[in-house]
């Protein structure tokens, strides 16, 4: 192991490391190896159900074009023109340009700007957030704040960079004030936005960081400590779950589990899904 690597697998809280004697080598082997030898977790039921910034949604899921009156909204909020069937024809320029300029929810009020996402148009992973965050609602990029920090040393962890072979989106696209989670009607109203830029990107494996994100793609609420380690999918493209990188640096027992999540996400994606 590199002492890069084993700075990185510091940093996620994975060390000490043991490998088994057998290991052949090879990267995904290597990767499940370590995740056996992830530090024991203590099993916290309450710390389980809190995973990742989450309360529970207060109404299902619900097409964009009722959300001005699920909100019961300001006349500053509308749907956007079309709706879902003309946001699935945008190409990249346009798609931006529409989330910019978005006033489909009322999150768009307190926003100092929309975020799209960032990174590789043609890439074969594409993680999935929550929501800006302060920092990120002041740059204009997704995970630049400290989350976005542990984002990249799990990107690092994987043999990924941030840009290369990464899309990263969320699943609302204007900071929800304070930081609050994300409401259902919220992340319905933001829905096309990130279906389209799943569509765009043809990843080969989405992977939800949290349960808002979870939410988004399986279109139901599901709790991750539930849904890790199984496979999703998500307009024909696979889906698996992971903690929240927020909900990571709050409970560094967890990150164990993160680590083994990426791990079921590398053999997914080296078996081609
Ligand atoms: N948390 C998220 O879910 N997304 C961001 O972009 C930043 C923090």
């Amino acid at each position: 192991m590199t002492p890069r690597r084993a700075a990185l697998l510091r940093e996620m809280g994975l060390t000490p490391l043991w490998r088994l004697r057998a290991a052949d080598g090879d990267g995904a082997v290597d990767a499940a190896n370590i995740a056996a030898s992830a530090p024991a977790v203590v099993d916290n039921p309450k710390r389980e159900s809190a995973d990742g910034r989450i309360a529970a949604p207060r109404e299902p899921l619900m097409p964009v074009a009722a959300t001005a009156r699920v909100n019961d909204s300001p006349a500053t909020v509308s749907p956007v023109a079309g709706g879902a069937p003309q946001i699935a024809a945008l190409d990249w320029p346009a798609l931006e340009e529409t989330i910019l300029a978005c006033r489909a929810c009322p999150l768009c009020e307190r926003r100092t700007q929309a975020v799209p996402g960032v990174g590789d148009r043609g890439a074969r992973w594409m993680f999935v957030g929550e929501g800006p965050g302060a920092e990120e609602d002041r740059r204009g990029e997704p995970f630049v704040g400290q989350a976005g920090k542990l984002l990249d040393n799990m990107l690092a962890a994987l043999g990924l960079k941030r840009g290369e072979d990464v899309y990263i989106a969320n699943a609302v696209k204007c900071r929800p004030p304070h930081n609050r989670t994300p409401e259902a009607a919220e992340i319905a109203a933001c829905l096309p936005y990130l279906d389209r830029q799943i569509k765009l990107v043809r990843p080969r494996l989405l992977i939800a960081l949290g349960r808002p994100a979870a939410q988004a793609l399986l279109g139901r609420e599901i709790s991750i400590a539930a849904a890790r380690g199984k496979r999703f999918e998500h307009a024909g493209v696979a889906v698996t779950v992971t903690y929240h990188p927020a909900y990571l640096l709050r409970n560094p027992l967890d990150k164990g589990k993160a680590w083994e999540d990426l791990c079921f996400a590398r053999r997914l994606m080296a078996e081609g899904n």
